[in-house]
């Protein structure tokens, strides 16, 4: 380990037991010294469940090597242009984080650290803020919600008409923040049709129990609101070079990239047999059955196995999607594609390690901590 990790690692191990303390005065400290950055920040702020400092302390301990992960530090500082942050702001953020820890470090703490930590912040900030300066997009783009259908209790599919050409690929995810029901909190969610010619984008929600964004994009949104999209992200894209079979595995609103990624097959798919594979916990959850289905009627390429865990008399397979991939194949020689929640997606990985397909085969996206 080299000097400036040791440095950061073990001045962090002073602090990390009273991390929720240590991000009250992180806060207060930032906002005492410039009240404008309140503004920046979510209207009702669980401090322990706060984003940022975790974040800050995570990317300088881990990015020993900045010039490896230059891509990361530049993405993340275009995308901070959506959450209104100025060059002025790092180091305001800087000096708050370093007062914070000192405050708590108590008498342990050294002039070394204080060093170590602005060497360290500074140079991330650095490349954070070149990738802001370097882009030529907006921040964000607004859009106007077109149609907004309830798919099931929980579910919504909705589509927006932005206001400004936003390009994407098929199978990426943006940030949406819904100003509103919920200013200044943004969620990601993945885009569900591939790029049209009209520029709509269409998204598929699931509310998540007290889950702020998703239940109010799901319960409260109409035809006429207005939300902010950020630049789409990702890379679970289709190689067009690929000859192989592929195989989609998606768990409940997983499918929102898994159609987008269809529709761009059906644009110039002949050859490639495609496989999907849709679960939930019981039917009402199938919310874009009837989609798939026509999908699957209209292009022979297409094969669709439903399934539910939670639902006994389903007519289709019964279980978690995971192990009823397993009950097909073989899957020797085929491109997959994997999205749902956090443990759909690490039961499904698990299953195709048991399979022994390679991993370099496999792209996914988890819509929450794998665990
Ligand atoms: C790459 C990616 C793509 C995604 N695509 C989609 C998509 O297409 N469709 C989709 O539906 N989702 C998608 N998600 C998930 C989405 O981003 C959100 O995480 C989800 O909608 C929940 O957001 P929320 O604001 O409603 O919940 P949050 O407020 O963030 O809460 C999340 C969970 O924590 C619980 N919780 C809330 N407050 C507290 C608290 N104070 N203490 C403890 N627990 C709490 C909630 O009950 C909920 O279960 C995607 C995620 C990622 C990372
Ligand atoms: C080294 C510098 C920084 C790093 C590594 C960093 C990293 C991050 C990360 C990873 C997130 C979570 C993103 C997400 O969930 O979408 C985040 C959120 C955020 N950051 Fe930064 N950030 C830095 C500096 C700053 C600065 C200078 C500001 C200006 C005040 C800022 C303001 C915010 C805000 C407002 C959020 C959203 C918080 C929330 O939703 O609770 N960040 N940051």
């Amino acid at each position: 380990m080299g000097d400036l990790a040791r440095l950061l690692k073990e001045s962090w191990s002073l602090v990390e037991e009273h991390q929720d303390k240590v991000a009250g005065y992180f806060y207060a400290r930032m906002f005492l010294s410039r009240p404008d950055l309140r503004d920046l920040f979510p209207v009702h702020m669980d401090v322990q469940r706060s984003r940022l400092l975790s974040a800050i302390v995570t990317a300088v301990q881990t990015l020993e090597d900045p010039e490896k992960f230059d891509d990361y530090l530049r993405g993340l500082g275009r995308d901070h242009r959506k959450f209104h942050v100025e060059p002025d702001h790092y180091e305001v953020v800087g000096g708050a984080l370093i007062e914070a820890m000192r405050a708590y470090a108590g008498e342990q703490w050294g002039v070394e650290y204080d060093q170590a930590w602005a060497d360290a912040y500074a140079v991330i900030a650095a490349r954070m803020m070149a990738g802001a300066e370097a882009d030529t997009n907006p921040p964000y783009w607004y859009a106007e919600v077109v149609s907004h259908e309830r798919r099931a209790k929980d579910i919504a599919v909705f589509t927006v008409q932005p206001m400004q050409q936003l390009e994407f690929r098929a199978g990426q995810y943006l940030s949406l923040e819904c100003p509103k029901f919920q200013p200044r909190l943004w969620r990601t969610y993945s885009v569900a049709n591939a790029p049209r010619r009209d520029n709509t984008l269409e998204f598929h929600v699931r509310a998540l129990g007290a889950g702020w964004v998703s239940s109010s994009l799901v319960r409260r949104l109409q035809v006429g609101d207005m939300v902010k999209l950020a630049a789409p992200m990702g890379t679970m894209n289709l190689d067009r070079r690929s000859t192989r079979d592929a195989v989609f595995i998606a768990g409940g609103t997983g499918l929102a990239p898994i159609k987008s990624l269809l529709e761009e097959l059906t644009r110039y798919n002949r050859t490639r047999w495609v496989h999907v594979f849709f679960g939930a916990r019981n039917r009402e959850d199938l919310y874009d059955l009837a989609d798939l289905n026509r999908l699957a009627a209209r292009y022979p390429w297409l094969s669709v196995v439903t399934a539910c865990s939670d639902d006994p008399t389903f007519p289709g397979e019964q279980g978690n999607i995971s192990e009823v991939v397993a009950r097909y194949g073989p899957w020797n020689d085929h491109d997959f594609f994997v999205s749902g929640s956090g443990p759909m997606v690490k039961a499904t990985l698990k299953t195709l390690a048991e399979l022994q397909v390679p991993s370099i085969r496999i792209r996914y996206d988890s819509f929450s901590e794998m665990g």
